[in-house]
């Protein structure tokens, strides 16, 4: 068996107060890393954040702000380059999902889920990018889903932004390859989330339904592709989409 060794690496995760962020924060300092943490700032954020800290001592950074404001992406590449001077991994997974049918979202709507979706990922990417370039070396994932893919009903902004993931994943690992920095992307399909669970439960289980797997994904099992992405497992590995969803789109 191959263990995944990242001792002395620093990661920086994006979203990771819960759900899939939290699973591949804990997974990623389970392998060796150090790990800087954002979300928001709230009580859970801190006890998620203090949780970790407790287990994993010394090696966790908590960054609370919205990758959306512009301030929170300089304040998470400072947090790497001040406590550990650089950074190996980016998991941008902070997202939200808003969903209306096409003619009831408002443009607010549209401005914060491609705030927050899209160019919060795009403004970590720059500047995470911009310290990996010093060492000629990294790996960014970032978290897309089917629905980028294939589309969903009631979610024409939110494909519309996890798309763009998928655009920006591709344009990042060209321009970054030479580097030596690469950038894949992760979509998973229906993961056991705060997100899914807000869902109502007839639709949950007509979805669950169409997952060839026949079950919702854990966290887990999403974090277990960020951590193969992250390693050098994947060393040859650049602009790839892996779906995480149990055969929901075969
Ligand atoms: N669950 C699924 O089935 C599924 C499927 C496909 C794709 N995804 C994608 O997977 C990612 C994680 O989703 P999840 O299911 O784990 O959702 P979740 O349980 O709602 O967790 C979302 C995380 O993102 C954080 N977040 C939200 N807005 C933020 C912002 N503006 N700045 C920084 N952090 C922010 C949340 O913390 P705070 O709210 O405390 O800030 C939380 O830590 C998302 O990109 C989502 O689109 C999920």
């Amino acid at each position: 068996m191959t263990i995944i060794d990242l001792n002395g690496r620093v990661a920086a995760v994006t979203g990771a107060s819960r759900g899939i962020g939290r699973a591949a924060a804990e997974t990623l300092l389970k392998a060796g890393c150090s790990v800087v943490l954002n979300a928001r700032a709230s009580d859970e954020a801190s006890a998620s954040f203090a949780e970790l800290e407790t287990a994993f001592p010394d090696r966790v950074t908590a960054v609370y702000g919205s990758v959306a404001d512009g301030v929170t992406a300089t304040a998470i590449a400072q947090a790497a380059m001040s406590r550990y001077k650089r950074l190996d991994i980016l998991v941008n997974n902070a997202g939200i999902l808003r969903e209306k049918v096409i003619g009831m979202i408002s443009d607010a709507e549209i401005s914060e889920l491609f705030d927050v979706n899209i160019i919060g990922l795009i403004k970590v990417t720059q500047l995470a990018a911009r310290i990996m370039t010093r060492r000629k070396s990294g790996s960014i994932v970032n978290i897309s889903s089917i629905v980028g893919m294939k589309g969903g009903s009631g979610q024409i902004v939110y494909s519309a932004t996890k798309s763009a993931v998928i655009g920006a994943t591709f344009s990042a690992a060209k321009e970054l390859a030479p580097l030596n920095i690469r950038v894949n992307a992760i979509a998973p399909g229906l993961i056991d989330t705060s997100m899914t669970q807000a869902f109502a439960d007839i639709r949950r289980k007509s979805l669950e339904s169409q997952v060839a797997m026949g079950r919702v994904g854990s966290p887990q099992e999403v974090a277990n592709a960020i951590l193969f992405f992250a390693s050098d497992l994947s060393a040859y590995v650049t602009g790839q989409v892996i779906g995480v969803d149990g055969g929901l789109v075969i």
